[in-house]
């Protein structure tokens, strides 16, 4: 086993066939790549090309067909449903571009569900200690007891990035987060994944848009399931 401590992110020839009835799609073909401790990675490229498919497999929501992916060295490309969901609970944070929260929970609750489902047992206190904290960071702190449907959509991103930050992750996976934004509270949701990234979570975001993709420190293009360009600016 080849094992890269360094980088919490490593993909070697990573490839995803979805086989449906009538058709093989080769989603993604041999991607290799590394992501440093406390990157900031864009992936873009045209709709089809992989990047919510390529998020998914970093985020353990899905694996490769071949290839193997570690995760600060661990080969978890071969992982049971148990061993993954532990790694992801553990060391992952990811923002869905529909948010994702429930609509029955408060901001709130919404936001100590990974604490919940956590192998760790988190004290009543701690709950509400670490929920707050990640409420503040994202400035929703006074809409706690807020209900979903009752937030504008920047709120609702924000309440969904303090979701995927509250066990502290140390690797954020964030598709289109702005996608579903105006150009405003876009920006604001891209200065608090910055500010993130600053304070040292290990940042992947897929993105259309270029002006935010261009912002990250890595910038990778797919194009048909396979890289395109990858420019460390
Ligand atoms: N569950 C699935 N079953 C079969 N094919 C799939 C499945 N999910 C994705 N695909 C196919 O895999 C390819 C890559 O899809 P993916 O969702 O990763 O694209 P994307 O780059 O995120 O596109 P978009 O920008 O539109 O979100 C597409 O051709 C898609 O039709
Ligand atoms: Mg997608």
């Amino acid at each position: 086993m080849k094992v890269m401590h360094n980088y919490p992110i490593h993909l070697n020839k990573v490839s995803k066939v979805y086989d449906t009835k009538f058709v093989e799609t080769h989603a993604l073909t041999d991607i290799s790549l590394e992501i440093a401790k406390g990157d900031f990675m864009s992936i873009s490229g045209p709709s089809g090309c992989g990047k919510s498919t390529l998020l998914s497999i970093l985020g353990l929501l899905d694996r490769p067909t071949s290839g193997q992916y570690f995760i600060d060295g661990v080969d978890v490309s071969s992982l049971d449903y148990n061993g993954s969901a532990a790694i992801r609970n553990e060391k992952i944070g990811f923002v869905f571009q529909s948010f994702n929260l429930i609509d029955e929970l408060d901001v709130f609750d919404n936001v100590a569900l990974p604490l919940r489902y956590s192998s760790k047992s988190f004290s009543t206190n701690q709950v509400e200690d670490l929920v707050n904290t990640s409420l503040e960071t994202v400035d929703m702190l006074h809409r706690k007891q807020h209900f979903p449907n009752q937030l504008s959509g920047g709120q609702q991103q924000r309440v969904a990035i303090a979701r995927a930050i509250v066990h502290q992750p140390s690797i954020l996976l964030v598709d289109e987060p702005t996608g579903n934004l105006d150009s405003k509270s876009g920006d604001a949701v891209m200065e608090l994944l910055k500010s993130l990234n600053a304070k040292g979570a290990t940042i992947c975001m897929v993105t259309h848009d270029p002006e935010y993709a261009a912002a990250a420190k890595v910038k990778l293009k797919l194009q048909d399931g396979n890289i395109a360009r990858d420019i460390a600016a």
